[in-house]
């Protein structure tokens, strides 16, 4: 029998993973993404704001499927992820709640939904539980505050997911969108707040924009899984913004984004051939169209026949 190579097992891992048969019946939880760490198998994370993507996602079988506070500038084109409100990530997390079976769905805390008090993030992250089911909540920084708020969380029933890194909540502080912990101080802070993260219970981390020494040694510190953004290979998943993957939102692409389509073009191009066929009738066809029978067609001629008389 001939051996199998790491790409190999990775490609027919992905394969079963998503074949409805196999993924359908068993939905992700926290716990399964700490088995594939332990078990080294890659956890396969995106975004979704709506709910055909979100079931594309799904169907696909992407593991873990994040409502992020990206929406503000992908969905409704913010500058920044500052505007978006809770109303907004409710509305788009419940639709994306509708459309998944099997993945964990996550919902960020949008900016200033967490940062005030404990009470005032305690109620928002449980509006995203009971209102739009997600199973889960993500937030940003390993303040006292988030630290607290997420082990209240944690006892109360909540999954947390933590970011670290380059946090886009952050960007006045930042002054920009820059890698994060690239000094030796800067990346021994990162790796004190990922452990005092994970010691308050956070299920997963997001790494964003982080050196690929700094987010390698991370990943192995921790027992939770670190998923990377802009933070190199060593993490245990990689998240990205479906939108940047599929090409679809170009108004910037972050160096860490790989294009695996161009949806732009592909849209463009189907919309211009659409207008095209509206402007020399091409469009709708007979089977595009709905018919009177032809008695009732008959009936009907000869109705406006004879209205035409009056
Ligand atoms: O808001 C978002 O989309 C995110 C990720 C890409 C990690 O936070």
């Amino acid at each position: 029998m001939f051996a199998m190579s790491n790409e190999e097992k990775s490609a027919s891992a992905w394969n079963f993973r998503s074949n409805p048969e196999n993924t359908m019946a068993k939905s992700v939880s926290t716990l399964t993404l700490k088995k594939y760490k332990q078990e080294g198998k890659k956890i396969v994370c995106l975004t979704a704001y709506d709910y055909s993507t979100a079931k594309i996602l799904d169907q696909a079988g992407v593991d873990l499927i994040l409502v992020g506070d990206s929406l503000a500038m992908v969905a409704l084109g913010h500058k920044t992820t500052h505007a978006v409100t809770m109303e907004d990530m409710i509305h788009h997390t419940k639709a994306v709640t509708r459309g998944v079976e099997r993945a964990l769905v996550v919902a960020d805390l949008p900016f200033m939904s967490y940062q005030v008090d404990e009470t005032h993030a305690i109620s928002n992250a449980g509006r995203f539980i009971k209102e739009a089911q997600a199973q889960a909540v993500k937030l940003e920084g390993a303040t006292e505050l988030n630290l607290q708020v997420i082990s209240r969380l944690v006892s109360m029933g909540i999954p947390v997911m933590g970011h670290l890194g380059f946090t886009p909540q952050s960007i006045n502080v930042f002054g920009g969108t820059h890698v994060q912990g690239k000094s030796a101080d800067d990346a021994i802070k990162l790796i004190e707040d990922s452990l005092a993260l994970e010691r308050a219970g956070v299920f997963s981390l997001v790494l964003e924009m982080v050196p690929h020494s700094v987010s390698k040694i991370i990943s192995q510190k921790l027992q939770i899984p670190a998923i990377g953004i802009g933070a190199g290979d060593g993490c245990d998943g990689q998240i990205l913004v479906t939108d940047d993957l599929l090409g679809k939102y170009t108004d910037f692409k972050p160096r860490f984004v790989r294009r695996y389509a161009s949806l732009d073009e592909v849209c463009s191009e189907a919309i211009k051939n659409y207008a095209s066929d509206v402007m020399t009738s091409k469009f709708p066809n007979a089977q595009e169209s709905f018919f009177l029978s032809e008695t009732e067609e008959k009936l009907f001629q000869d109705r406006l026949k004879a209205g035409s008389k009056n």
